[in-house]
């Protein structure tokens, strides 16, 4: 049984705080009092009370942009789906699609759709309800991250109620509509949750990304029209369809609509998630809401959006934290999850240790991506250890074009060229002082103490 208390108090969130007010960590509201909270009010005026193209036009009107990391408008994605194109398929056309929800959320620095998905299961079916709907299809999946245990459960005992309570299944709410929802856990790997490579996943095929076009809205799962969509893009629909669009609008203070889940991890005093208005600035995420930096430690740069974007630094902190805004500074928002590095550790072992990473997790289709990332291990390795050249960055830089968009079948290695091209722009003098001393600051000063503390140790 939820506390009353709890439930209050999340209701008066409601309104700043639409994806996250019914988030409960501990124990997830279940069906009844979901809908006593004012739960799948939206998928009931969806499939009661409007058609596809009704749905389609509030959403697009919404502004609703992908929270997957490309920020792509969600209405225009569905829009290319044929049946929401030709006026005589989108009469008949059940079946004729699949909804994907992408829960893979590999991305190093990103936990937000993990609070989501634990947090408040009811909601996420909601939304796909919604979806489903509205593309015309009756089958629908969760591609859900391998470790995700405790989600995969949740949302399995929240999809055995919905079932329960005609929610999914055959004549949902006494309509004609039919919708089957399928858990996939993925097997684990970091390209799954690229959306073709996760489709090829899905079909029990080896996850290798397929060359577009044919774009999945399109041909995707099974050669059907497919959408795939974000766990927090999802989520955002129940509320859409409650509200409206320009309520929607008015969530933020800006031209990129309605909240966004931020986080922030690394040096900070207190990471963790926040729902806030689109486009809150770098500087009120980190200071306010994130506590600022560890003790004695100053800012040095961040990346804003997780391990695959550009880093920003000090300069930036007041750049709203939105799409364009973003992307104006020279990063990309991506999952607006700020991974910050502070001015006692190094930015050289930090962009090695993330391009472990992705060589690690290319999946190693292309040329450039397979040969590129681990030879960029190999090259910053060589310079974190001192024994790096001049040359050494002539040869990174030239990598970075190597492996940047266009020349690779995904954006993985476009992902691991931007936190290694924006380092050594912003902080070529620690790239230079590996080079030159054959060492750096940090690693002195951390030798340094590890002396000293030893020293003191040994004197008793
Ligand atoms: C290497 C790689 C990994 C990705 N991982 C995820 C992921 O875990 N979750 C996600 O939603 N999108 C991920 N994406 C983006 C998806 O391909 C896709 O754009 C997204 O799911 C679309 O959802 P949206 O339109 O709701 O943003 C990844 C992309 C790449 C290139
Ligand atoms: S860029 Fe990397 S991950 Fe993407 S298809 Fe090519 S090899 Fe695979």
């Amino acid at each position: 049984m939820i506390d009353p208390n709890w439930l209050t108090s999340a209701l008066a969130q409601a309104k700043t705080k639409p994806l996250t007010h019914l988030v409960n960590l501990e124990q997830p509201l279940n069906i009844e009092d979901y809908i006593c909270a004012g739960g799948y009010c939206g998928a009931r005026k969806a499939v009661t009370e409007l058609t596809p193209k009704e749905v389609l036009a509030l959403v697009s009107d919404s502004g609703l942009k992908g929270r997957g990391g490309a920020g792509f408008p969600t209405g225009m994605k569905w829009s290319c789906v044929p049946s929401l194109q030709d006026k005589s398929l989108a009469m008949n056309a059940t079946g004729n699609s699949y909804l994907i929800c992408n829960g893979d959320e590999m991305e190093p620095g990103t936990f937000k759709d993990r609070y989501l998905l634990e947090g408040v299961p009811h909601q996420l079916i909601e939304s796909m309800i919604i979806a489903s709907y509205t593309l015309s299809a009756n089958k629908a999946f969760i591609f859900l991250r391998g470790e995700y245990h405790v989600a995969a459960k949740r949302l399995q005992q929240a999809i055995d109620q919905a079932y329960e309570n005609n929610w999914l299944g055959e004549r949902i709410q006494g309509t004609g509509y039919r919708l089957d929802l399928y858990i996939h856990t993925s097997a684990g790997r970091y390209i799954c949750g690229e959306e073709t490579a996760l489709i090829n996943a899905l079909e029990g095929k080896r996850a290798n990304p397929r060359a577009k076009p044919p774009f999945p809205q399109v041909s995707g799962l099974f050669g059907k029209p497919t959408v795939v969509n974000n766990v927090e893009t999802l989520s955002n629909l129940p509320h859409i369809l409650k509200h409206g669009g320009e309520w929607f609008k008015n969530l933020s203070p800006n031209s990129d609509p309605g909240t966004k889940i931020y986080a922030a991890c690394g040096q900070v005093k207190n990471p963790g998630l926040w729902e806030l208005p689109m486009g809150v600035t770098i500087r009120e995420l980190l200071y306010e809401h994130a506590g600022g930096m560890k003790s004695g430690m100053q800012l040095k740069g961040l990346l804003p959006g997780g391990a695959s974007t550009d880093f920003l630094v000090p300069e930036h902190l007041d750049t709203p934290m939105d799409f364009d805004s973003i992307g104006k500074a020279g990063s990309r928002l991506g999952t607006g999850g700020l991974i910050v590095l502070g001015d006692k550790h190094c930015p050289v072992a930090m962009v090695l240790n993330l391009l472990q990473f992705f060589a690690q997790e290319s999946c190693g289709w292309c040329t450039p991506c397979r040969d590129g990332t681990a030879w960029a291990v190999e090259i910053l390795t060589r310079i974190e250890h001192g024994q790096g050249t001049s040359k050494d960055l002539t040869q990174l830089a030239e990598l970075c074009d190597f492996m940047w968009l266009g020349k690779t079948h995904c954006a993985l290695a476009p992902g691991a060229v931007e936190p290694l091209k924006s380092a050594m722009r912003y902080f070529k003098d620690d790239f230079e002082q590996h080079i030159k001393q054959g060492c750096c600051t940090y690693h002195q000063n951390n030798l340094l103490s590890a002396k000293y503390i030893s020293k003191v140790a040994n004197n008793g």
